[in-house]
């Protein structure tokens, strides 16, 4: 993969963040490229261990812009693209919906059409479980890559919508893509709006952690460098037009991992509130990883061990979430409670 670039799209977030440093460490000899237009959920701060590396590279860019992202493509010439900037908060997607649409459909049809004027290798999609709806409480049924799409939320289906768009690029022009969807990713430079980090910070500042309706909704947990590993492997071997769900068969209700964290933390129960239900709330996902597995992945940690190790790293890594939920931060939770 020498002389190799490849544009990594939500860099500064969670999971692109994550991805941004494994390609930066395991390939050295490999161009990576963040690009990101750093809203909320961006922040560079993550890289500092990176950021001085020769083959790290950022651009400050809106994946919506047009004028900026044709241009930017056709000087850099692209190897590949691996895409993650998104808005990708249900919670927010439930009182805003707008640019959830704007960002994930638009600002995805945007960077295919750069990428078809400059004969990329392959663009990877990175998806969501959440495309394929619920599935009800019977353990045996999980989600395929044949499962219907059957999104609820509108960030799930602004996410259907531009796996739909990625699908017709490939099928109407012939870009190679792949598409991957997995399920809940957990671990370190979560933002701590989402349960896991939300809870970890709020148990160790010892306030109250909202568990939406009876906390018997269930989530299929992955650790995000297992994620990674998955999108390192689908885009080397993944076969050109397939989709790959991801995910390591960590079913959990949401009130059991939050007490999983309570007790590993030392904290009492009486920290946990149950309030209003999040409108249109999935009851279940589970994912089926059968097809990633025949391609050669499989995950490194249990959700035991990794839930160990991401309450360490928030433990070890205060100075990251403390500056995240200070300020502006504090006021977007107020909002979200009165759903
Ligand atoms: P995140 O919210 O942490 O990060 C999103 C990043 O995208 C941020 O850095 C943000 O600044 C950037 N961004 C937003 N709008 C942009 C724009 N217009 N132009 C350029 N950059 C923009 O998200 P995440 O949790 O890391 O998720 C990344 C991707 O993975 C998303 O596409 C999401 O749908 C998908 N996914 C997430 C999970 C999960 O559990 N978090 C699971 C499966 C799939
Ligand atoms: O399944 C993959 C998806 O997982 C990704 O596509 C999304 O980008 C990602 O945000 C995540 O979506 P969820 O809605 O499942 O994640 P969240 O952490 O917001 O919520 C997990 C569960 O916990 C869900 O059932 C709602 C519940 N919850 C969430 C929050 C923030 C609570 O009970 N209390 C909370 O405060």
């Amino acid at each position: 993969m020498a002389n190799t670039k490849i544009l990594v799209t939500g860099g500064a977030g969670f999971i692109g963040g994550n991805f941004v440093q494994y390609m930066v460490n395991k390939y050295p000899s490999v161009e990576v490229y963040n690009l990101d237009l750093l809203t909320y959920a961006g922040d560079l701060t993550k890289h500092r261990e990176i950021e001085n590396k020769g083959n790290y590279h950022f651009i400050k860019a809106d994946i919506t812009d047009r004028e900026t992202i044709i241009p930017l493509f056709e000087k850099e010439l692209f190897d590949y693209v691996v895409h993650f900037a998104a808005e990708s908060h249900v919670d927010r997607s439930i009182t805003d919906p707008e640019v959830f649409v704007r960002t994930n459909v638009l600002g995805t049809q945007v960077l295919l059409d750069a990428s078809k004027k400059i004969g990329l290798k392959k663009f990877v999609h990175v998806s969501t479980d959440e495309v394929y709806g619920e599935l009800d409480f019977d353990p045996t049924t999980f989600f395929t890559e044949t499962t219907p799409l059957q999104p609820n939320s509108p960030y799930s289906a602004s996410k259907a919508s531009s796996d739909m768009i990625v699908r017709a690029y490939h099928k109407t022009f012939g870009l190679p893509i792949n598409i991957t969807r997995c399920s809940n990713n957990y671990g370190p430079f979560h933002f701590p709006e989402k349960l896991i980090p939300l809870t970890i910070s709020r148990v160790l500042n010892e306030e109250k952690v909202p568990v939406y309706g009876d906390g018997g909704n269930i989530r299929d947990w992955l650790h995000v460098l297992d994620h990674c590993a998955a999108i390192d492997l689908v885009l080397h071997e993944g076969i050109n037009g397939e989709v790959y769900n991801v995910g390591g068969h960590n079913e959990r209700t949401n009130l059991e991992v939050v007490k999983t964290i309570i007790k590993t933390l030392g904290k009492s129960e009486e920290l946990i509130e149950f309030v209003k239900d999040r409108l249109g709330h999935d009851k279940r996902y589970a994912i089926d990883p059968t097809k990633l597995e025949q391609l050669g992945w499989k995950p490194t940690y249990t959700f035991e061990s990794g839930i160990a190790q991401t309450i360490d790293w928030y433990l070890d890594n205060k100075w990251w979430w403390e500056q995240i939920i200070s300020g502006e931060y504090q006021k977007y939770f107020v909002k979200q409670y009165s759903l």
